[in-house]
């Protein structure tokens, strides 16, 4: 089992670090910006607070950087952790915004939703990690292993690629679902009644292509009931912008198809 540290304490840091502990290994110190949020995840991993980045002994066999995205080379490169290994948690920035923090460097990646109210099943998730050199990729293989089936060593344009294409699956998607839930609550109904459709066709999706499963009237080219539609969103510009563009994306992608 190994000693991990965690630079960051929210969303990712909080998550990964309970399925860590869970997993065996030991947190030995939580850092983050703000002394109360280290103290308040350091309690729950039973590990020590750490407000000051110089603070932060060499004691750990993997640091694990999961800040957000623009302050991982900033944070890197304020770590004296000698030759320990140094990896992220992001989906998109390179692994080389480490180099400064140390020679054996890389990428742990857990590829899903992290927020601190809902739980992650990590044996099913894909856990992405990359490594500056073999024993590198190694231990952090291993490591992921510890939590995850599913674990791929990957490079740097796929998990890129990944990333991208989540944020239209995932991200896009709740937005739309968060979209939604407004239209039916400004008109005192629930999105409680769109659970069972959505459920519907997210359990179509885990064994179809999502290009074959397109209903709706832009597919149709109903135009009286796009037109319906937009009248219902009079007054919400911004709304009526959104629902008229990805009208147009169904209907090029259609023809493209
Ligand atoms: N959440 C997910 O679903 C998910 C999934 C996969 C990968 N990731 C990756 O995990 C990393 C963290 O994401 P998150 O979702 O956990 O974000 P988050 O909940 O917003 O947490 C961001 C963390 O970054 C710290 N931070 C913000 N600005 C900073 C700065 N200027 N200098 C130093 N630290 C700063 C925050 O510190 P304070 O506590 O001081 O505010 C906090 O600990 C990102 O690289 C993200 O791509 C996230």
């Amino acid at each position: 089992m190994a000693a991990i540290t965690l630079i960051g304490s929210g969303k990712a840091a909080t998550v990964l670090g309970k399925a860590l502990k869970a997993s065996g290994h030991k947190i030995l110190q939580v850092w983050s910006r703000s002394e109360a949020n280290a103290q308040e995840l350091a309690t729950i991993l039973h590990s020590a607070p750490v407000s000051d980045l110089s603070a932060i002994n060499d004691h750990a066999d993997v640091y694990v950087i999961s800040v957000k995205d623009d302050s991982i080379e900033e944070v890197a490169g304020k770590l004296h952790v000698g030759n320990k290994i140094v990896a992220h948690t992001s989906g998109i920035k390179s692994k080389e915004q480490l180099r400064a923090a140390s020679e054996n460097y890389g990428v742990f990646y857990p590829f899903v939703s992290m927020t601190k109210e809902t739980s992650v099943d990590f044996r099913k998730a894909l856990m992405m990690v990359e490594g500056s050199n073999e024993s590198t990729l190694l231990t952090l293989y291993e490591l992921a292993k510890t939590l995850s089936d599913n674990v791929k060593q990957v490079d740097e344009q796929q998990r890129q690629t990944l990333h991208l294409a989540a944020v239209f699956a995932n991200n896009f998607t709740n937005h739309m679902y968060a979209i939604a839930e407004q239209i039916l609550e400004e008109k005192g109904l629930s999105f409680d009644d769109l659970r069972p459709l959505i459920a519907s066709h997210l359990e179509n999706i885990l064994s179809h292509p999502p290009s074959t499963l397109q209903t709706g009237p832009a597919v149709r080219g109903d135009q009286s009931t796009i037109d319906i539609h937009k009248a219902l969103l009079d007054g919400n510009e911004e709304l009526k912008k959104v629902y008229s563009l990805l009208t147009s994306s169904i209907q090029d992608f259609q023809k493209k198809k």
